[in-house]
């Protein structure tokens, strides 16, 4: 036995040295913690997105960029709508865990809840990219960047041009305010820009803010029941435009006139809010842009190939008044 252990020892020691090399070639090609967990190595990237639902126009411009783009890149996309529900969401990033795909993005329903469904992504070794809403967990190591819009500054630009239009205001000015889907990102952060740029002219007086879900249904509801209940609207908030389109129905069945009687400040600036600013329904529009598709593939592309990106990348995005709505309009892509 002694005398065939010292024979083979040299032939072990290459076998050994050879299968250590192959199970670190097959690493570095496809299961690596930057390269994702990717079962095949046929070069094709696969994305699984997990999407919020269809809720608002803003929503389905922001589907078509991610397919569109998807396309283009040459990424195979699978793609699940999540009808605004977070176990939804959750369960589709485990399906897309368990199908080994190369790199997992979603914009997250709601901001809290996600450690423990990102920790197993990060387990299995595939990349995370959040897209259009951020995540409010502690360990930022648990996704590869944020890409998106800010919406705490949307909600500002809304509230700063607010008190530039009511400067003048001897009395109470008494704003409505429609919120996005409780829990959302955007619904948060639009509110607390709102509440901090409004501040500034203690006048401005929120008396009534309610979610409206970001869609046309829950405005025109939600709208409806603060008509009722309070006498004097001088001006709504909508956290987006499709929230305020459904208001405009139900402040017109009221008899009163929109973006005159009430002053209406909404967020997207979809072709249909941008409608509705241009014949003078809404006052104020700021911008959030849902065209993050061909960014979002290139960061899917350099996170896969293990290169460094940007913990976070913000959309570039403006604002538009009812002159400006007219002139973008022919050119407006969503
Ligand atoms: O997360 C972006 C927001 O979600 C948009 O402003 C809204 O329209 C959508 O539903």
């Amino acid at each position: 036995m002694g005398k065939m252990r010292t024979q083979s020892a040299p032939w072990r020691a290459a076998a050994v040295l050879a299968s250590v090399l192959l199970v670190g070639g097959v690493a570095a090609c496809g299961n690596s913690d930057t390269g994702g967990g990717g079962a095949k190595d046929d070069g094709k990237i696969t994305m699984g997105f997990s999407q919020v639902g269809a809720e608002s126009g803003w929503r389905t411009a922001n589907t078509i960029s991610i397919k569109e783009a998807a396309t283009a890149a040459g990424i195979e996309l699978k793609f699940d709508d999540a009808q605004q529900k977070q176990e939804n969401q959750i369960k589709a990033i485990r399906n897309y865990i368990q199908q080994k795909v190369d790199v997992i993005a979603f914009s997250p329903v709601v901001e809290s809840g996600w450690d423990t469904v990102l920790k197993e992504a990060k387990d299995a070794g595939i990349p995370v990219i959040l897209t259009d809403r951020s995540v409010d967990s502690a360990d930022k190591s648990l996704y590869k960047t944020f890409l998106g819009s800010d919406f705490v500054k949307e909600g500002k630009l809304a509230g700063e041009w607010l008190v530039e239009q009511k400067k003048t205001a001897s009395g109470p000015v008494n704003i409505v305010e429609l919120q996005g889907s409780t829990g959302a990102a955007p619904a948060n952060d639009r509110k607390k820009g709102f509440a901090e740029a409004i501040a500034a002219n203690p006048n401005l007086k929120v008396i009534a803010s309610q979610t409206g879900d970001f869609t046309r249904a829950g405005g025109k509801q939600v709208m409806e029941q603060f008509l009722k209940a309070n006498p004097k609207i001088d001006v709504l908030f909508a956290h987006n435009d499709d929230m305020g389109l459904g208001a405009l129905e139900a402040i017109t069945a009221a008899g009163k006139t929109p973006g005159k009687d009430i002053t209406i400040i909404t967020i997207d600036a979809v072709k249909d809010g941008m409608q509705a600013l241009a014949d003078g329904k809404f006052n104020f529009i700021a911008e959030c842009s849902p065209l993050l598709g061909p960014q979002l593939m290139d960061l899917a592309k350099k996170v896969h190939a293990g290169q460094e990106v940007p913990a976070r990348i913000e959309t570039e995005e403006t604002t538009f008044t009812s002159e400006q709505a007219k002139e973008a309009l022919p050119n407006r892509k969503y």
